[in-house]
């Protein structure tokens, strides 16, 4: 056995006659006079590929053990098929079964569980229809954006996972330490180790200091652009929010492109150029996968995610979207004003409501966005940009940096912030600063807007949030 063997995805084109194996999971058996109509797949594409056993090809004692969830080898030849959705079929002659699954025990019965239930059995359902086609338009869209960044020239560099600083300020951190001993007797829940926090002087503990799971590898890739000119980073990031909302998990992917000699028009540029070619891409590469959350889960996914790849996305500063917030009449929950930060039902109705395509808002009060971003000359604004998407909301947050010492200092003081902390990061504006600009796309918050899926967990293949972390 070898990778190198026709998977489903090719045997839909096979050429009536050819000797062939089919390999995969079954997802449903039916039988009808003698004859056996096996769906098998194997995850390669969205459809499964059906094998036909006529009557007698197979023992019936190893025929028994094909049932929905087994894992199967069918040796066969292709012919030519009398279903209307397929050209050809198997028709076998030989079957191995890796592995039963007991139909009255397998989880993943045929139809009609909830996403909620679902994710109690994550591990196993990525042999679904709507896992199987989210994790292979998860796995395109990285290709992608890789692929994006690698025809312009962008270097892509690897930023640490544990850190000593608050990229964002923010401080909904997660600490790294060892400084920890056993509990006894067990306490932690289902039999898992328990530790108990050991208090030691932070200079003790492993890094000599205390150190966190980052939460952006903004400022690390800010030093790369920084003598690199255009990089990016795409990796894991953490938040302790105990926000439990459909959009927010604990441990995100984060694409982060950084980019010397660039302003915020520089930025929105590339994080809109970026968008369009990215769904541009899904689109053009997972038509089967599509075309099924089109029918099954967001009514209208193809025109939106059409029209967003052909039409300019809206560009508003803040204080715009105030304005016409306030004057939109709606009787929001949390009141407008200017300096509020925008919840989702204002974000949402300037995308979904007012404008129906993305949103870049810049220029946000200083007081709400985080300490790194560049000060406007009006004194109260900074040069941030949010790109907001319909049904989504906030998909992309980034800005032009503050390149200029003093600024820099005196923000980082405004913020509260320990200055010392950060002076390998002010060593940047220090010796031969640059006007430089970047953004954070989150990336599940772009797989909820390919798919149309409505939770934030149900575009990654283990979701951590707060009070979970199965598997
Ligand atoms: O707007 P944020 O906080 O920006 C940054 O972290 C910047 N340092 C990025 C940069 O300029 N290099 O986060 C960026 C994006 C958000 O727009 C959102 O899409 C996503 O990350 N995001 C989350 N996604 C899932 N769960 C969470 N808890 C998220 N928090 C932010
Ligand atoms: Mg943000």
């Amino acid at each position: 056995m070898d990778y190198r063997r026709t998977y489903v995805r090719d045997l839909f084109a096979a050429t009536p006659g050819t000797e062939i194996s089919v390999f995969g999971w079954v997802k449903t058996r039916r039988d009808s006079k003698g004859i056996s109509f096996v769906q098998v797949s194997d995850g390669s594409c969205f459809r499964d590929f059906q094998v036909v056993v006529p009557a007698g090809a197979i023992p019936d004692a190893e025929l028994a053990k094909v049932s929905t969830g087994a894992c199967v080898r069918f040796d066969g030849t292709i012919v030519e098929s009398p279903a209307a959705l397929q050209a050809v079929e198997l028709s076998a002659t030989g079957l191995e079964v890796f592995g039963e699954a007991d139909p009255q025990t397998y989880p993943l019965q045929k139809k009609g569980a909830s996403f909620e239930f679902l994710r109690e059995i994550a591990h196993l359902r990525a042999r679904g229809n709507t896992f199987g086609a989210v994790f292979r338009v998860r796995a395109q869209a990285a290709q992608a954006i890789n692929e994006f960044f690698h025809h312009r020239g962008f270097h892509y560099i690897h930023t640490p996972i544990i850190t000593a600083s608050d990229a964002e300020g923010a401080g909904a951190m997660f600490q790294v330490t060892t400084a920890l001993e056993a509990n006894a007797p067990l306490e932690a829940p289902d039999g898992h180790f328990s530790y108990r926090l050991k208090t030691v002087n932070p200079s003790d503990d492993f890094f000599g200091r205390p150190a966190y799971l980052t939460v952006s590898g903004q400022l690390n890739a800010e030093t790369l652009a920084m003598g690199m000119t255009n990089v990016y980073t795409f990796g894991p990031t953490f938040r302790a929010e105990n926000s439990s909302t459909s959009r927010h998990l604990a441990e995100f992917w984060m694409v982060e492109p950084e980019m010397a000699f660039c302003d915020l028009e520089g930025d929105m540029n590339l994080a809109e150029e970026f968008l369009k070619e990215v769904i541009g891409n899904v689109l053009d590469h997972c038509g089967d996968d599509l075309a099924f959350f089109n029918q099954r889960i967001e009514p209208q996914l193809l025109t939106t995610l059409d029209h967003v790849v052909n039409s300019p996305f809206e560009r508003l500063t803040y204080t715009e979207a105030v304005a016409m917030l306030e004057a939109s009449g709606e009787n929001f929950e949390f009141p407008v004003a200017w300096g509020i930060d925008l919840q989702s039902e204002h974000e949402r109705w300037l995308t979904d409501v007012k404008v129906g395509r993305p949103v870049i808002l810049t220029d946000y009060p200083k007081e709400i966005k985080a300490f790194y971003m560049r000060a406007n000359d009006d004194g109260r604004t900074v040069r941030a940009m949010d790109v907001l998407a319909p049904r989504i909301g906030e998909i992309i947050g980034g800005s032009q940096r503050e390149e200029r010492l003093g600024h820099l200092e005196a923000r980082i003081d405004e913020a509260g912030l320990p200055r010392a902390a950060y002076s390998w990061y002010l060593d940047l504006r220090r010796y031969g600063s640059a006007p430089h600009a970047g953004f954070g796309l989150g990336f599940e918050r772009l797989l909820m807007y390919i798919t149309g899926m409505k939770n934030i967990r149900d575009v990654i293949p283990y979701h951590r949030t707060s009070g979970n972390a199965e598997f």
